[in-house]
């Protein structure tokens, strides 16, 4: 493996691994904690902060602001310390232990936003903050910033089609702020029209997958762009956290609780296909949730 110059560099080029699923049907996950921040979300903070430094709205006198449910704040953390700026992250206050430890130990400021309002709220107060004091901030803004669909348009759906060898028939993928499933989804359809993009949401505005979105109670991202999902698949918190508890009991792949929901939506559409292969994203690892209820069902 080639020297890296920095973390920057290791960024994306994740292995895609076959799930063991029941029938005929392929399931293929990237498994996206091989990324240095143990995120998808690496991907998209990298090209978003790329582009501030070309137009020069990220310098050093300037603070990274942004809201995250916790992924995307680690990867901004992790970029920033290793170029040299300053970050500060709006996240609602309920956001799991290891999240708000990590993004402190990586020198982020956190703001908690009221745990209520979700990530609704975690946006709003974020934008309050920037419009208080434009000046000192650059404002990424995840969920509006077509970098973020751009890093998986450039990135992830390259590599989907290169470790499927053009296979890939249906693309399974979380929504959070639609980055992931428009950016692959718009990169798989160029390359093969046929292929089918299926969103994966909660099933209730009231959940507990992290990451992911109830989208039609929700802000809706601008980043996401429905015309490039065929469907979506509504999974409950209890379906999500079964899948993941099974995936990492029986595969040894500890996952986060987005990646469990995206497996239970891959084998509510396994049953239904005859032949095919899916693809679909585990956004991060279980590490991250080790102190919930999530993984550990027999507290
Ligand atoms: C754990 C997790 N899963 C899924 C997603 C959704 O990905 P996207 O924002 O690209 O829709 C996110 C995004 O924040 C996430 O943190």
């Amino acid at each position: 493996m080639a020297l890296s110059e920095s973390i920057s560099d290791t960024v994306g080029g994740t292995p895609l691994i076959r799930v063991k699923s029941p029938g005929d049907v392929d399931v293929l996950a990237k498994v996206e904690w091989f990324n240095p921040g143990g995120s998808v979300k690496d991907r998209p903070a990298l090209r978003m902060i790329l582009k501030g430094e070309r137009t020069g709205e990220l310098t050093e006198d300037r603070v990274l602001l942004d809201s995250t449910s916790g992924n995307t704040g680690i990867s901004y953390a992790m970029l920033c310390a290793s170029r040299g700026y300053r970050v500060k992250i709006v996240l609602p206050a309920n956001a799991s232990w290891e999240r708000k430890k990590m993004l402190r130990a990586l020198g982020a400021e956190i703001v908690e936003s009221d745990p209520h309002e979700g990530s609704d709220g975690a946006i709003r107060l974020a934008h309050e903050l920037k419009e208080e004091d434009p000046e000192r901030y650059f404002m990424p803004d995840q969920y509006n910033n077509p970098e973020n669909w751009r890093a998986h348009y450039e990135t992830t759906g390259p590599e989907i089609w290169e470790q499927t060898s053009g296979e890939v028939t249906h693309f399974v993928s979380g929504i959070g702020t639609g980055g992931t499933i428009t950016g692959v989804g718009k990169r798989l359809k160029e390359l093969e029209p046929d292929v089918r993009v299926v969103g994966v949401e909660p099933d209730d505005p009231l959940h507990g997958i992290e990451g992911l979105k109830h989208i039609e109670t929700s802000i809706k991202p601008s980043v996401l762009d429905e015309s490039i999902v065929d469907e979506v698949i509504h999974v409950s918190t209890e379906d999500a956290y079964d899948e993941g508890r099974r995936l990492t009991r029986e595969q040894g792949l500890l996952v986060g609780q987005s990646s469990g929901a995206a497996m239970a939506a891959c084998r509510e559409l396994a049953g239904r296909i005859e032949t095919g292969t899916i693809v679909t994203v585990f956004p991060d690892g279980g590490e991250k949730y080790i102190s919930t209820q999530y993984l550990d069902d027999e507290d």
